[in-house]
């Protein structure tokens, strides 16, 4: 069993420095001078395995709360509310681009947009491990 959650909890910790990995590669992307079109492509690559990545995140979250018996610490709550901020900031992204017209104005203002959230999600990630470690 102790073997068990220490796994689950080395997959959580994994899993976010993978999904800083990608935070790193979409900001570079976007900070690139690529035009538009190729962007978008790239772009779209990577996002299915940034939702990937943030469901393992859940996935093995979860399986160490169960261990633990679902008890809820600051740092744990603290978790849950960033990782659906992530979600949620993500999908009005999503519709963002989706809505996204053929003028550089239109273009700018996604990509304006896209690294502000990247940016805050790393910052996220990042406080929020610093408080886990703090806190312990
Ligand atoms: C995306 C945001 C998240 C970040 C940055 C984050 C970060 C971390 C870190 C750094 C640890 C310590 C791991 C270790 O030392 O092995 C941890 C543990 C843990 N995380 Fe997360 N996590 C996130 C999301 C979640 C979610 C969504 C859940 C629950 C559904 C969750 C549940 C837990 C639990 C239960 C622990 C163990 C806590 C303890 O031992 O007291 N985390 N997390």
């Amino acid at each position: 069993m102790e073997a068990f959650i220490r796994l689950s909890s080395q997959l959580h910790l994994v899993f976010i420095v993978f999904l800083c990995a990608l935070i790193v590669i979409n900001l570079y992307l976007l900070k690139s001078d690529r035009t538009f079109v190729k962007l978008s492509k790239r772009l779209e690559l990577i996002a299915p395995q940034y939702y990937i990545v943030l469901s393992a995140i859940f996935f093995t979250g979860i399986i160490v709360m169960a261990v633990q018996q679902f008890t809820f610490s600051l740092s744990v709550w603290v978790m849950i509310v960033v990782w659906v901020g992530i979600v949620a900031f993500g999908i009005r992204g999503h519709k963002l681009y989706k809505k996204l017209e053929r003028t550089e104005v239109s273009q700018n203002a996604y990509k304006a947009y896209a690294t502000k959230k990247y940016l805050l999600d790393l910052v996220a990630l990042i406080v929020t491990s610093i408080l886990f470690y703090t806190v312990h």
